[in-house]
């Protein structure tokens, strides 16, 4: 048998409150895991499967808008069609939905299997070419007892024969969806897959080996778990980049602070508190990481209170900031421009008191100088200017 594009679907199966993931505020196919959420990553492998036509996801009545807003990348490609009050009710309402059209194969996913892998559906695939109905099922590896909580065992069942069921479920479309129907009407019958539905309609139903990988998302801990396997597997990492610039001009004085260091000079630096301009360049720099303004917004010059204060004050409240949002500062490099003082001697000493600052080691942080070629203001002598630049990694994924 052949299959063009049109003939299988799929359905995706979403309008679950997940209650026992303790979903207090959204239901867990709309967590964000590893950087998506549990619904996109669920469906993504399916989009990727060319002989695979439709897909549709089938939401709770309350969350047309968060299931949208749930598959930024699939906008436009499925159909989003509303659920039930079970599984089986919503599993109708998704086979009622391709009904009009109906395709000659349907896989029927749950949304809580975001670990489905492109090797499995392709495995059903084929096997459902046969025209059988065709399930992914792991045997059960520990010892089965009878009984309850509290109370003796009332026997051990032999597990030798025993699976656990996956989904996706495959299943020719007419047959599941006359068995689904007929389900639906016969009062007392309430099923937990869709296998279970064929088996009582009579449709011979085939095992295949599952994936251990393709567990379901069912309690908190499960979340956490695959927060931690995509994590061993990050593609985007959160790095930002920021940068600071500042220039400061010269007046009557004999020293100047550079990078924490007091420099004698036969000028100083004016402006804003001790006027250490690599340091004001560094927290401009840092506080870029987060979003979080710049200098001016956190210490107004205008504020008395600054005036004279030691720059690495400033530095210390952008690296809370950051640490704050969870970052690791990965590197820092300061340039000084200027044609006077010499940095090179005072290197070390700046090194180790931006050490002290941002609590990183020193290799991580780099202090450079420059000339201006005599030309422009800092090449008259008139002033310094600092570029900083620094990368920050905060935890996480890129979106
Ligand atoms: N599901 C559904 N409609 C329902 C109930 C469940 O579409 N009325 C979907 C769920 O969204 C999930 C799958 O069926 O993808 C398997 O169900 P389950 O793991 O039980 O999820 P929830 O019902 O959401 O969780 P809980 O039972 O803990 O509330
Ligand atoms: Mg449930």
């Amino acid at each position: 048998m052949l299959l063009n594009s049109q003939e299988i679907a799929v359905i995706i199966l979403a309008a679950g409150r997940g209650i026992r993931a303790g979903s207090a505020g959204e239901p867990k196919q709309y967590h964000v895991v590893g950087g998506i959420t549990v619904l996109e990553r669920a469906i993504t492998v399916f989009s990727k499967i060319q002989e695979i036509g439709r897909i549709v996801v089938v939401h709770h009545d309350d969350d047309k808008m968060t299931c949208e807003a749930a598959l930024p990348h699939f906008k436009g490609q499925i159909i989003l069609v509303t659920g039930g009050n079970t599984r089986q009710a919503s599993t109708l309402n998704g086979l009622a939905a391709l009904s009009g059209t109906p395709p000659q194969f349907v896989m029927i996913h749950d949304a809580a299997r975001p670990f489905v892998d492109d090797n499995l559906v392709r495995r059903l695939i084929e096997q459902m070419k046969t025209g059988e109905a065709v399930i992914p099922a792991i045997p059960i590896s520990d010892t089965l007892k009878r009984g309850t909580i509290g109370e003796f065992v009332q026997e051990t069942v032999n597990r030798n024969d025993l699976f656990g069921a996956q989904t996706p479920q495959a299943f020719p479309f007419e047959a599941i969806f006359n068995a689904h129907q007929r389900a639906a009407q016969t009062v007392g019958v309430e099923f937990t897959d869709d296998a279970s539905i064929a088996e009582w309609a009579g449709i011979p139903v085939r095992i295949i080996a599952g994936s251990q990988e393709n567990t379901k998302i069912t309690w908190k801990r499960d979340l956490e778990l695959a927060e931690k396997i995509l994590l061993s597997h990050t593609r985007f990492p959160d790095v930002r980049t920021g940068n600071g610039y500042d220039v400061h001009s010269f007046v009557p004085g004999d020293f100047i602070t550079l990078c924490g260091v007091k420099i004698a000079y036969r000028a100083k630096l004016n402006g804003h508190s001790d006027s250490d301009v690599a340091l004001h360049a560094l927290t401009d720099a840092l506080l870029a990481t987060c979003g979080a303004g710049d200098i001016g917004t956190h210490f107004p010059p205008t504020d008395a209170k600054w005036s004279g204060a030691p720059s690495k004050i400033f530095v210390a409240h952008a690296v809370e900031i950051i640490r704050k949002n969870g970052g690791k500062i990965a590197n820092v490099d300061v340039t000084l421009i200027c044609e006077a003082p010499q940095i090179g001697p005072h290197r070390a000493a700046m090194l180790s008191a931006i050490q002290e600052m941002l609590g990183i080691s020193i290799e991580r942080i780099s202090i450079k100088a420059t000339t201006n070629e005599k030309l422009g203001f800092i090449g008259r002598g008139e002033g310094i200017a600092a570029i900083a630049t620094t990368s920050v990694v905060f935890p996480g994924d890129l979106p």
